[in-house]
């Protein structure tokens, strides 16, 4: 159990996996001093002696940081996944220690929805096909299948972040756009909502993925779903690899009954550079193969860098838990009056009360006071407008189903 007045210039902050600079500067903004930074991940059981000294920790999606690692940790306040997926981390094991996890998924959108613009252009031109026999010494000048992007219909499936920020920029070069999403969801622009996949399918001459893997998703573009595309039309797929049949793709292309198609993710991805990468995909010139690539950009690490530090900041700084993964969400923004008791506890009846009642007997009045829960744990935050007794100090600790306490100044 942590009960810790430290402050941040005391704290250590381990950066790994070559974290951008975006994220230091901001730890050394906020008055953290000990920073250290490495390009590389970190060995499991290296992370486990290293973990012991470590405050906040940040890591993309190479290190793994099992129950094991968390075990060894003395200090750890919280974890930053500079990236999107959060499956590294052991989630319920950190909530268990009172540790929030916090990620940065909206830091690409914008890198992802670029990318996909640019395979609408190229791919309703035939470019991917005539670059590949011009690389062969092939002149192909003909004006076939090489059409304007201009009042063509984009159907979007998963009109979330992505999908909205693509909807903006598809009709800013002429698109007509059409999305379907099992939420109902406000349309933007002149975007137009349409009430099921196969009515999107059927109308669009474009039809690009932005839902998340989920068991519904698995699959949903298969045989079938292709067959009802209309002939001649294009699929782009950004989201994820198990959301296409990629057989079902390649036979479809194969027949022609696709012009062309763009793929981003893979049922299976090789894990690292040297692994070599095969799909059935690779035998047609109309279709972009990419590796999963549509998040990766300067702009976007960038971005992540603030995103992922900032929420690290502001829990360390201020104790929010806001858009934490693994965590109930606690907003606060605003420096402490005089001083924050951070209280993380089992989800047990009884822990509140036994809290105010040690405030009330050491006549330490509350300014203001936050709770949320989930099924597991409690996270209340209470602002004191005095000291308080050491006395008082170690009754809070004792309370009931106490995982760990934390005091601002
Ligand atoms: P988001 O959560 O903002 O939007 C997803 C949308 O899909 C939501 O509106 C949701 O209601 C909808 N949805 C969920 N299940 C659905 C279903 N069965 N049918 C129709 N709609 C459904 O997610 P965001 O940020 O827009 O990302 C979308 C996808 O892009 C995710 O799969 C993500 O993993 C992927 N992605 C890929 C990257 C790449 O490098 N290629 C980079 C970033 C994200």
């Amino acid at each position: 159990m942590l009960d810790t007045r430290r402050g941040k210039e005391q704290m250590n902050v381990l950066l790994l996996e070559g974290i951008h600079e975006s994220a230091v500067k901001n730890f050394k903004v906020a008055g953290f001093k000990n920073i250290e930074i490495s390009k590389n991940a970190m060995p499991e059981d290296e992370l486990a002696k290293k973990i012991k000294e470590v405050d906040v920790l940040g890591i993309r999606s190479h290190t793994q940081v099992p129950e094991r690692v968390l075990n060894s940790a003395n200090n750890l306040l919280v974890v930053g996944c500079f990236c999107i997926g959060t499956n590294q981390v052991d989630l319920n094991a950190a909530m268990n220690r009172g540790v929030p996890v916090f990620n940065g998924p909206y830091s690409n959108t914008r890198s992802v929805a670029e990318m996909v613009l640019g395979e609408i252009i190229m791919l309703l031109r035939g470019v991917p096909e005539k670059n590949a026999k011009a690389h062969q010494g092939v002149w192909v000048k003909g004006a076939s299948n090489s059409y304007e992007v201009r009042h063509k219909k984009l159907g979007i499936v998963g009109y979330g972040n992505i999908g909205t920020q693509l909807s903006y920029m598809a009709e800013s070069v002429g698109m007509h756009v059409y999305f379907y999403d099992i939420l109902p969801k406000l349309p933007h622009g002149n975007a137009m909502s349409v009430p099921s996949l196969k009515k999107l399918l059927a109308e669009c001459d474009v039809i690009t993925l932005h839902v998340p893997e989920t068991p519904e998703t698995r699959n949903m573009i298969g045989e079938e779903q292709i067959a009802a595309m209309k002939p001649g039309s294009i699929l782009i797929n950004a989201a994820r690899g198990s959301v296409v049949d990629i057989n079902a793709l390649a036979s479809a292309l194969k027949r022609g009954h696709l012009a062309g198609a763009a793929i981003d993710v893979f049922p299976d991805e090789p894990k690292s550079d040297n692994e070599a990468f095969t799909s059935p995909l690779q035998q047609f010139d109309n279709v972009i193969l990419t590796p999963h690539i549509g998040g990766n950009t300067r702009e976007a690490q960038e971005h992540i860098g603030e995103e992922v530090s900032e929420k690290l900041v502001n829990f360390v700084s201020y104790g929010s838990t806001m858009l934490a993964v693994n965590f109930p969400q606690v907003s606060l923004f605003s420096p402490p009056g005089l001083h924050r008791v951070l209280h993380i506890h089992k989800n047990i009846p009884g822990v509140l009360s036994a809290i105010n009642n040690v405030f009330s007997e050491n006549h330490v009045n509350i300014a203001g006071q936050y709770l949320q829960t989930n099924t597991d744990i409690g996270y209340v935050v209470t602002d004191v407008e005095k000291d308080y007794s050491i006395g008082a100090l170690e009754k809070l600790r004792n309370a009931p189903g106490t995982i760990r306490m934390r005091v601002i100044s």
